[in-house]
């Protein structure tokens, strides 16, 4: 057995019926070509969707155990879909094959909506451009001059925090991130304006909760939560379209992302649909996932004391009473490799799906084009054939940027031409922000591990986290 898990096999909603052989030797690549790969086909009509809404994780971390191919089948409303769990696979697909995929038809159903014509989902060269509008916005420079923003709203909520507080941490965490995306790339203070934003992420969890079995279910079913669901994108819409018109009004030499993208719309170029959608992206994009990290690197130091005062003397010998800034994270390599760690053991993207544009062989077999292709960070950052103890949180491993593991063992932020734009931002704001709060608090985790986590678009608390904290 590879993966570390813990899960009983569920008789009546996941007959497993072997359709293949899995990992006969060594002419296994060859002879399942063109043939389908195994996995369970559930009952008929609604295939796997019960078992994937029970737990999303364990039915992953099954059949990531049990077809042993690293290429599974499961049928999920209506969809067949492929669990590909090898790290040269995630490789193939992001990277080396990228151009035979797309993000594809059950994302655009699902998320379309909200973000359709956004940089999330466009594809081709509404991609292209759009990608080459929004990334000076992203250059070296640009993110390093968002640092003190980062560590000013940090400071500021630090210092509204008292020692033996309770706090819980993944409510503050999005408070913050938020506020310094809107500082940093819209160039506003949202602070005391966050409600739009806050209820359409709050609405969005909700509709895309997997444990639900209204997940699967179509937006234009008119049940309460698509209900609640649209009405905060309009209200979310809404206001976008009331920070583009101030944006329009007010100077335009600016060069934030906002700025970047309002001057995109001049002339010929991108449409206000696609203005709108982009704004909706990134407000969303670059909080949400970003507060998961802060929240489970706060949680798992919490749980872990020897970790924390190793970070403590780091950021002593390193910062001292100082704030930390751009320019001396380089020096802060234990706090860089307790980001990682956590990133790795709960990554805040669960799972990255693709759609193969034409029949694609993967892993020996044939994923047909318009299958859904998922790529699980759960399952392939949690591999005990890439990680020693992969359920433990050990910071060390990242030391001297980790062992000679494959390069997509570790994958947070997806990879190849439609990687995280935001990933140098997220993980310099991930980093000062915990180097800020761990140089003025010991913290002390409240809530139970392993945390108890809900797969929705992603991979979130299923429970306030509690912290502790104690003024150092
Ligand atoms: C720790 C924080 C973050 C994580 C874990 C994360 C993760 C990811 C992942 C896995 C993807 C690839 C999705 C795919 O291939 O289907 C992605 C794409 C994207 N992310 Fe992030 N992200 C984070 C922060 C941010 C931030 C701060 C921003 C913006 C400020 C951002 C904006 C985007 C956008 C616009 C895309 C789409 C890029 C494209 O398709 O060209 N993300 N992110």
């Amino acid at each position: 057995m590879r993966l570390n898990a813990d899960y009983a096999l569920d008789s009546q909603s996941n007959m497993v019926t072997e359709t293949d052989a899995t990992t006969d030797d060594a002419g296994s690549e060859t002879t399942r070509a063109g043939r389908e790969p195994p996995g369970p086909d559930g009952l008929p009509g609604v295939g796997n969707t019960f078992a994937l809404a029970r737990d999303v994780f364990g039915f992953y971390e099954r059949l990531a155990d049990e077809y042993e191919g690293d290429v599974a089948r499961y049928r999920v409303a209506g969809d067949t879909a492929y669990l590909l769990t090898h790290p040269d696979h995630v490789e193939q697909v992001l990277v080396t094959d990228a151009p035979r995929f797309v993000k594809g038809e059950m994302q655009q159903r699902q998320i379309g909506s909200a973000f359709g014509e956004g940089m999330l989902l466009a594809e081709g060269d509404d991609w292209r451009e759009q990608r080459t509008t929004a990334q000076p916005a992203f250059y070296r420079e640009r993110i390093e001059a968002y640092a003190p923003v980062a560590v000013s709203h940090a400071e500021a909520m630090a210092n509204e925090w008292d020692d033996g507080d309770t706090i819980e941490i993944h409510d503050a965490m999005t408070e913050l991130t938020l506020s310094v995306l809107a500082r940093a790339l819209f160039g506003i203070d949202i602070r005391g304006r966050q409600s739009p934003v806050r209820a359409a992420a709050t609405a969005t969890r909700e509709r895309f909760d997997t444990s639900r079995l209204g997940a699967y279910l179509p937006e234009w079913l008119p049940t309460p939560v698509n209900r609640r669901y649209k009405h905060s994108l309009a209200a979310l819409q809404e206001f976008i379209e009331e920070l583009v018109a101030e944006r329009r009004t007010a100077d335009k030499s600016g060069t934030d992302l906002l700025s970047l993208l309002v001057a995109a719309t001049d002339g010929d170029g991108m449409d206000d649909e696609t203005l709108r959608d982009n704004m909706a992206t990134f407000l969303f994009a670059g909080h949400e996932t970003t507060a998961l990290t802060l929240t489970y690197t706060l949680f798992l130091l919490g749980h872990h004391p020897d970790t924390q005062e190793r970070l403590h003397a780091e950021l002593d010998e390193v910062l001292g009473d100082d704030s930390p800034t751009a320019a001396i994270l380089p020096e802060l390599d234990y706090t860089e490799q307790v980001v990682e760690e956590a990133m790795r053991l709960y990554p805040p993207v669960w799972t990255t799906f693709r759609e193969p544009a034409v029949d694609t062989e993967v892993g020996g077999y044939t994923i047909p084009e318009g299958a859904v292709v998922s790529l699980p960070q759960w399952i392939v950052h949690r591999d005990e054939r890439w990680y020693d103890a992969p359920l433990e949180f050990r910071p060390e491993r990242w030391a001297g940027g980790g062992d000679d593991r494959p390069e997509y063992a570790h994958y947070p932020f997806g990879g190849g031409p439609r990687h995280c734009i935001g990933m140098r931002f997220a993980r310099m704001e991930a980093r000062l922000v915990v180097a800020t709060l761990a140089n003025e608090f010991t913290v002390e985790s409240l809530t139970d591990a392993p945390l108890d986590l809900t797969a929705s678009a992603n991979a979130l608390p299923a429970e306030p986290v509690e912290l502790r904290l104690s003024r150092r």
